[in-house]
C-alpha cells in the first residue's frame, strides 16, 4: 500500500467527481446524476453517467467506471499511485511520504534492491558491448542490420566469456543472496556462483517506466538454448510483461503490434513501427491483454507464419476477445517473422501488410477451412458445423449476420440454413465445443478460458450485489446481511472486496477507493474498481429491485453451499439433507427493501 486509506480518503473527498470528469467530459445534469459522452468508447447520445451523490462514474455503453481514482487511472493511464499523485496535486494537498507496513518496507526494500543491481548489470552489459571485448557482440548486432540508435534506445549488450557480471556486482557491494536474488546467476555445485549469462549479447527488458527488471540473451550463432531468459524474481513476471511496451505505450498509433520475438520488436522499431511488443516466449496471457487493454483496444498480431505461430495466434485471439480487444492477424508470409519481412521486403510492404491485417474472426474460419476436406461431403459439413458454433458467439446481432451471409458467400453455402444453424446453436447454449477440432491442443487455456467461463456468471451475480449493496447501504446491505456473509462470496478478489465491504458499513459509510487502496498490485485495484461498478439500472422500480436481489441471494448461497460442500469433504447422505435444509429456507427468502 502506497498511502494511507485516510490519506486516499481525504484526496478524493477534497477532488469532487463532477469537477474532475466535468475537466474532461462535458457533463449536462439530468436528475440526480450527470450524463455526457463517454470517454472510453465511441458514442453519439451520451450514456456515461458520473452520480455525485455516489461520487462514481458508469458508462451503460461500455460499462467503464468506477470512483474519482479510478477515472484519472483510466483516463489518464496511471497507476493507482500515480492517479492519487495526480488529484493531491490538482488540489494542492500535501501528501505525506509513503507510509508502508513493516513487511512492506522490507519487500519494497528488496524490489528497490534487485532494481539497483539489474540497473548496474545493464550497464556492465551496455558498455561491455562498446568496448574491445564486446567485438564479438558488436558484430552480431551489426551483423543483423541493428543501427546505433536502436542499440542505444533498446540498451542492448553483452556478456563475456568469464563470471564477469558477478565480480562486478560484489565489487560494487552487493551481497551473493542479492545478486542470486536479482537472477543473475545459477549456483554450480563446484564452482559456486557463475555468472547466467555469458557468451551471448544482451536484450535488456524493461517495465512500462522504463527500470530494468530482467534480460534475454542470445547465443551470436547455432547453440542451445537460442535464447536463455532472466528467471521469474520479485519484480519479474513473465506472464505479465510485454517486451518493448516501454517505448510502445506512447506510439499513439491507435493500435499494437504484438509478435513473438525480440529481434522482431527491434526490427519493428527501427523500421518506424514503434507500436511493437512481444510476449517473450511464453503464451500469451489474459494478464498481458489486460496491460495492453490501457493502451489500446486494436492489436494486430505480428506472430510467425509457421504452423506454431498460428497456433500461438489462435490461442491469443480470444484472450484479447475476452478483455475486450478486437485483434487482427498480420499476414508475414513467405517470410517466418516480422524481422525477416521487413529485410527483405521494406518498410513500405509492412506497413501495406499492417493496414490489409485479417479480421481475427476471418483468420480463424480460414485457419478451420484448412482442417477441414471441402471437397468431401461429411468434411464440408463439420466445416459448415464448425463455422456455425464459431459464428453463434458474436454476441451483436447485425455484426453476426453480417458476418453469417459473408461467410456463406464466400463458401457458396445456402445463408438462410447457415444463419439457422447458427441461432440454434445460440438457443441451445452450445458454445463449449467451439474450436474442438481446430488446431487447440487440449489442456491449453481453451480448457481454462471455459471454465472462467462457468463461473463468469457467478462472479458477475456477486458483483452486481455487492455494488447494489455499497449503492444503498441502509436498505440493500441490511436485508442482505441477514442472509449472506463475507465468505458466502468466492475466494480471491471477489470475497476479499466483500470481507472489507462489510467491515466498512458496519462502521459507518462505504469507501470504495479505501478499499481499491487495499492492494498493492494495480491490476488488483482495477479489478477491485470494478467489481463495485457492475451494471446497474438507475431507473429500476424498487420492487424489480427487490426480485432481483432476492434471485441474486439465492444464487449465491446455493453456489456458496456447493463450494462448502467440495471444501469439507461431507458424506454424501448428511450433505443431502443439510442441503435440502438450507434450500428449503431458501426458498422462502424474500428481499424487501423498506
Ligand atoms: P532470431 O533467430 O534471433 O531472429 O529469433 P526469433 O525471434 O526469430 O526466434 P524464434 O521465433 O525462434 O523465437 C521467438 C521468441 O521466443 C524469442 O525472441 C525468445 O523470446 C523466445 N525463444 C526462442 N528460443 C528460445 C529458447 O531456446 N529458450 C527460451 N526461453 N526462449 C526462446
Ligand atoms: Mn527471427
Amino acid at each position: 500500500m502506497y498511502y494511507s486509506e485516510e490519506t486516499v480518503q481525504e484526496v478524493c473527498a477534497a477532488n469532487d467527481i463532477v469537477d474532475v470528469i466535468g475537466q474532461a467530459v462535458k457533463l449536462k445534469r439530468k436528475g440526480s446524476s450527470y450524463f455526457g459522452l463517454c470517454p472510453f468508447h465511441n458514442e453519439k447520445t451520451p450514456s456515461f453517467s458520473v452520480s455525485p451523490g455516489k461520487q462514481i462514474f458508469y458508462c451503460f455503453g461500455c460499462g467503464a467506471g468506477g470512483d474519482v481514482v479510478s477515472f484519472v487511472m483510466n483516463y489518464e493511464n496511471m497507476t493507482f499511485p500515480e492517479a492519487v499523485k495526480s488529484l493531491a496535486d490538482r488540489v494542492g494537498y500535501n501528501l505525506p511520504e509513503v507510509s508502508l507496513s513493516e513487511e512492506g518496507r522490507a519487500k519494497k526494500k528488496e524490489k528497490d534492491r534487485i532494481l539497483a543491481i539489474l540497473k548496474d548489470a545493464a550497464s556492465f552489459y551496455f558498455k561491455l558491448l562498446r568496448s574491445p571485448a564486446g567485438e564479438n557482440g558488436m558484430a552480431y548486432f551489426k551483423k543483423r542490420g541493428i543501427g546505433d540508435n536502436i542499440m542505444q534506445s533498446f540498451g542492448l549488450g553483452y556478456a563475456g566469456k568469464k563470471s564477469e557480471v558477478t565480480a562486478f556486482l560484489k565489487e560494487k557491494g552487493y551481497s551473493d543472496n542479492e545478486i542470486n536474488a536479482a537472477g543473475l546467476v545459477y549456483i554450480d555445485e563446484k564452482r559456486g556462483m557463475r555468472d547466467r549469462f555469458f557468451n551471448r549479447v544482451i536484450f535488456p527488458i524493461m517495465d512500462v517506466n522504463n527500470h530494468v527488471i530482467g534480460f534475454g540473451g542470445r547465443v551470436m550463432g547455432d547453440g542451445e538454448p537460442k535464447y536463455l531468459n532472466s528467471p521469474e524474481t520479485a519484480i519479474f513476471d513473465k506472464g505479465k510483461n510485454l517486451y518493448g511496451l516501454n517505448a510502445a505505450r506512447r506510439s499513439r498509433k491507435g493500435y499494437m503490434i504484438a509478435c513473438e520475438g525480440y529481434m522482431d520488436v527491434i526490427s519493428m522499431h527501427q523500421a518506424g513501427f514503434t507500436e511493437a511488443v512481444a510476449s517473450l516466449g511464453t503464451a500469451f496471457t489474459p494478464d498481458h491483454a489486460r496491460v495492453l487493454k490501457r493502451y489500446t483496444e486494436d492489436v494486430r498480431l505480428a506472430y510467425d507464419s509457421d504452423g506454431a505461430g498460428v497456433k500461438a495466434a489462435l490461442r491469443a485471439i480470444p484472450i484479447l476477445r475476452d478483455a475486450g480487444i478486437r485483434t487482427r492477424v498480420i499476414n508475414l508470409k513467405p517470410c517466418k517473422d516480422p524481422d525477416e519481412f521487413i529485410k527483405k521486403f521494406g518498410k513500405d510492404e509492412f506497413s501495406k501488410r499492417v493496414e490489409e491485417a485479417e479480421q481475427s474472426l476471418c483468420f480463424e474460419i480460414h485457419v478451420m477451412e484448412k482442417n477441414h476436406d471441402l471437397s468431401d461431403p461429411e468434411g464440408r459439413t463439420r466445416f459448415q458445423q464448425e463455422m456455425a458454433k464459431r459464428l453463434s458467439v458474436i454476441k451483436d446481432e447485425i455484426e453476426r449476420n453480417n458476418y453469417t451471409e459473408a461467410f456463406a458467400a464466400e463458401y457458396m453455402m445456402d445463408s438462410d440454413m447457415l444463419k439457422r444453424a447458427v441461432e440454434q446453436i445460440r438457443l441451445m447454449g452450445d458454445t463449449s465445443a467451439l474450436n474442438s477440432s481446430t488446431s487447440h491442443p487440449p489442456g491449453s487455456s481453451e480448457v481454462k478460458r471455459n471454465t472462467d467461463k462457468a463461473s463468469s456468471g457467478m462472479a458477475g451475480s456477486q458483483k452486481i450485489l455487492l455494488t447494489l449493496m455499497c449503492e444503498e447501504p441502509d436498505k440493500v446491505y441490511k436485508a442482505v446481511k441477514q442472509y449472506l456473509d463475507p465468505e458466502d462470496f468466492s475466494p480471491g478478489m471477489i470475497g476479499t472486496c466483500a470481507e472489507l465491504l462489510y467491515k466498512q458499513l458496519d462502521e459507518g459509510g462505504p469507501k470504495i477507493s479505501a478499499i481499491v487502496n487495499h492492494f498493492e498490485d494495480p491490476e488488483e485495484q482495477r479489478q477491485a474498481a470494478e467489481i463495485f461498478s457492475a451494471p446497474i439500472d438507475p431507473f429500476i422500480s424498487n420492487k424489480d429491485k427487490e426480485n432481483v436481489i432476492t434471485d441474486l441471494v439465492i444464487k449465491i448461497k446455493k453456489d456458496s453451499l456447493k463450494r462448502i460442500a467440495m471444501e469439507e469433504d461431507e458424506d454424501p447422505i448428511s450433505r443431502t439433507l443439510r442441503e435440502k435444509r438450507v434450500l428449503e429456507k431458501l426458498e422462502k427468502v424474500r428481499i424487501t427493501l423498506e
